[in-house]
């Protein structure tokens, strides 16, 4: 929503200004927001990453946090000690029931997705669900249907998609300027944080396979999967997946959570540029090699031949404004809610990836197989 994010400057009389001191990497900004009712937000899932939006739904203007819940007494303790002010429930349906509560954030483990949002849904509530949306295509068309059915915004979280660096890359995309996209790859290792109820793909291709279909603008049609079981059977900590876009373009993604180097990059390859993005380099997110290799046509009179064309340029670092991601998709999240908006991140490109990952589970479980990725109809 760059039309509501201002820097400094641009105070306009009946707005409010809010001046947020975010976190090391991603350090200052102005936001700006117009005049609106009060948005009633309920948090379900104050582990590791619910007590962020808890941080940012209470800092933020117009919205208020109005619940919290968990099924371990211990976060809410956690996050009565961090927000005094904030009311916990340890039963989730006092969130999901509360008159007051206006939508709903869900921040539980990618199997509890499913019961929790189509609850929320039924209770009339606006919902933003952690990625993945669901873990099976079925239940994600359910849900895409029941958020149209009773006219609630259904958002999923793939945040990314609010990065500044990832949004830079798609604009040089979209601009031309790299050329034809040849293929994307990506690496999202680290050591931990291994989860009981999914595998890696499940817990972090989400991310790779939004991001992909983002910059491309269109999904896969195909995938094929390996990976390996080493901590627990039947639960994957390593895959390497490859996506099969149409006009021959190529995706590939390794993820790992027993890799102890970690690494968060996205590269695109275009015949004119190389594209890099690596989200653990605040200074450098993104890179932009002036290299590539093209065909230009057929030589004159030596038919058959090609002139192959490599260019070797300049290599530089657009500006990428220092905004936290979680930050701009929360207060997208808002804007969808007060201005009955499809959001940018809506169930469908949740269901989307879904399909994406399901396609890709049943090619993991075919020793790599590949799978044709169902087309949606919505
Ligand atoms: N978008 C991102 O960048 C990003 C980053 C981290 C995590 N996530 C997602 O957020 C979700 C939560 O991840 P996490 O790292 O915080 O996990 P976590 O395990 O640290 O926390 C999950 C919390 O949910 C609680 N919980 C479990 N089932 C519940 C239920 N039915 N009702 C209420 N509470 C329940 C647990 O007690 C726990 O406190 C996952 O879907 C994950 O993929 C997204």
């Amino acid at each position: 929503m760059p039309n509501r994010v201002f820097f400094g400057y641009n105070i306009a009389k009946d707005f409010v200004i809010e001046i947020i001191r975010i976190d090391q990497s991603y350090g200052t900004y102005f936001f700006m927001k117009g005049n609106r009712d009060i948005i009633n937000v309920g948090i379900i899932g104050l582990g590791y990453w619910g007590p962020h939006y808890v941080r940012i739904f209470s800092q933020m203007h117009h919205t208020r946090v109005e619940l919290c819940s968990d099924i371990n007494t211990e976060r809410l303790e956690h996050i009565k000690n961090l927000f005094p002010g904030i009311q916990v429930a340890a039963n989730v349906n006092e969130v999901i029931n509360c008159d007051a509560v206006d939508a709903v954030v869900i921040a539980t483990p990618a199997t509890s997705h499913y019961p929790l949002a189509r609850e929320a849904l039924e209770s009339g509530k606006d919902v933003l669900v952690e990625k993945p949306m669901v873990i099976d295509t079925a239940s994600g068309a359910e849900l895409v249907s029941m958020a149209k059915s009773h006219k609630r915004v259904l958002m999923v979280g793939h945040t990314f998609l609010f990065n500044p660096g990832i949004i830079r890359m798609k604009e040089v995309l979209d601009s031309g300027e790299a050329g034809e996209i040849y293929y994307l790859h990506s690496t999202r290792t680290n050591l931990g944080r291994i989860r009981e109820d999914v595998n890696a793909l499940w817990d972090l291709a989400p991310h790779d396979v939004s991001i992909f279909s983002y910059l491309l603008g269109t999904m896969p049609e195909a995938v094929c999967a390996n990976g390996a079981c080493f901590l627990k059977e039947g639960r994957e900590d390593v895959v390497f997946l490859t996506l099969y876009y149409p006009h021959g373009k190529i995706g590939n993604v390794h993820v790992s959570w027993i890799d102890s180097n970690k690494v968060r990059k996205v590269v695109v390859i275009g015949s004119r540029q190389r594209i890099s993005f690596d989200d653990l380099d605040p200074l450098e997110r993104v890179k932009i090699f002036e290299k590539g290799a093209e065909i230009k046509g057929r030589s004159e009179g030596d038919f058959g031949k090609f002139q192959l064309l490599l260019r070797d340029g300049d290599i530089y670092s657009p500006k990428v404004e220092p905004i936290e991601p979680l930050m701009a998709m929360c207060s997208h999240f808002v804007d969808c809610v007060s201005e009955r908006n499809n959001p940018k991140t809506d169930g469908k490109h949740g269901l989307e990836v879904v399909a994406v990952l399901d396609a890709a589970q049943k090619s993991l479980s075919q020793n790599g197989k590949r799978v044709e990725v169902p087309s949606l109809s919505f």
